[in-house]
């Protein structure tokens, strides 16, 4: 009996749907000729979105992601759409998103594939062989305690934001973090700054606990600071980090320094739970993007890197279909593709052409099938 998984393309805007449309044709590649098949719908987001009918993720959007068994989006947002109010620009489409379907978790791996070792400005013998998972927190936190906000008084102005968490947000991220490692080297490290906030002391406390249940996981406590310096020092002594929003933010981004170009990340937001869709042979529901946004400079040219969203793909394929062997391959594929040569202009080596977004992703295809 085949297995159907029904994945929401939203594609949103710039690059986006350009990468979309090669990762989308490497999992189709991935699986042919297997029992299982892929379904696709299709939505807007972003610019798209708004242009189409005036708001940035429409309610029947919204349910489609819910009737889905993963979301794969591209990316949101451009010049064209920066002059609108904060809360109808195409920013705004990505978090209702994010917040309808409860997505705690987001996870940014990156991997320093051999080939592209010399594309970091970090040395050769620090990034060669890194391969770590950032696990950030991403509903709670700074970006949505309250209060938050300026004030003005007599004596001036001043502006307030809340760190707030609840032992149950530290519990869920940190518990999948330990599920996560398990499923790769096995470390897990939590990061916090337990020298000084409340609110990390009591995430140091509970991490601890939850590790107390994974024997099997070498778990290690960091503080954001030091962790900071290591992450560029000694980025292979890290497998999977976890942590709160902030700190997540800015560290995840910290690490992308490691793989060479933006173009290269991929991620996935999960809630941890099923898809809510009845019959779903998925197991967990997650949404899956490229980390870059739509490169408005490079839009509609074919220039792309699409190998962000390609392993996006593959993640989707690992996290929510549990279709292991079928990410291995992709992954796969794509290291040959780089130690080919095979590369577009934001990772092309000097003296050697790039080739088209279109381009790379047959090439992905044709190594996926030898
Ligand atoms: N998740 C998202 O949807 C998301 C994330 C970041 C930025 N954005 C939006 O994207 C727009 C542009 O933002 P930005 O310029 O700060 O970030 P960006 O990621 O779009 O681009 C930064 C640089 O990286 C390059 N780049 C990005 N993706 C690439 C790819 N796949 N292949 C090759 N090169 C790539 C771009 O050409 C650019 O030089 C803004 O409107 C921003 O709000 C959206």
């Amino acid at each position: 009996m085949s297995r159907t998984f029904k994945i929401l393309r939203l594609p949103g805007d710039g690059v986006g749907p350009e990468v979309l449309d090669e990762a989308c044709a490497v999992i189709e590649a991935a699986v042919a000729g297997t029992d299982v098949e892929f379904e696709f719908a299709d939505g807007l987001i972003g610019g798209a979105a708004i242009d189409a009918h005036g708001s940035p993720l429409s309610d029947e959007d919204l349910q489609k992601a819910r009737d889905s068994d993963a979301v794969f989006l591209g990316a949101v947002g451009g010049p064209k759409w920066d002059h609108l109010p904060k809360e109808t620009r195409p920013e705004a489409g990505l978090l209702g998103l994010r917040k309808a379907l409860e997505l705690f978790a987001n996870l940014r791996p990156v991997k320093v594939f051999d080939a592209l070792a010399g594309a970091s400005p970090l040395k050769d013998d620090i990034v060669a062989g890194a391969d770590l998972m950032v696990v950030r927190e991403l509903t709670g936190g700074l970006y949505f305690g309250q209060p938050s906000e300026r004030r003005t008084d007599p004596s001036g102005r001043s502006a307030i934001d809340t760190l707030p968490y609840h032992e149950i947000e530290i519990e869920r991220i940190v518990d999948l973090a330990c599920k996560i490692a398990r499923q790769r080297r096995g470390k897990v490290t939590s990061v916090d700054k337990a020298n000084v906030l409340n609110s990390s002391q009591l995430w140091r406390e509970v991490a601890t606990e939850v590790a107390a249940r994974y024997e099997d996981i070498e778990f290690e406590h960091a503080l954001v600071d030091s962790c900071a310096m290591a992450l560029i020092s000694r980025p292979k002594s890290f497998d999977v980090m976890v942590m709160e929003n902030l700190f997540g933010d800015i560290l995840s981004d910290e690490a992308a320094v490691l793989a060479g170009s933006l173009g290269m990340l991929p991620s996935a937001s999960l809630n941890g739970k099923a898809p809510t869709r009845p019959g779903s042979p998925a197991s967990m529901f997650g949404m899956y993007e490229p980390v870059h946004g739509t490169a408005p400079d490079i839009a509609g040219q074919g220039k792309a890197n699409p190998i962000g969203a390609t392993l996006s793909a593959s993640m989707m394929l690992r996290f929510s279909f549990g279709l292991d062997e079928q990410a291995d391959a992709i992954d796969a594929a794509v290291a040959q593709t780089l130690n080919d040569g095979i590369r577009t202009g934001d990772i092309a080596k000097a003296g050697t052409p790039p080739v088209s977004t279109a381009e790379l992703g047959a090439a992905i295809r044709e190594r996926l099938a030898g």
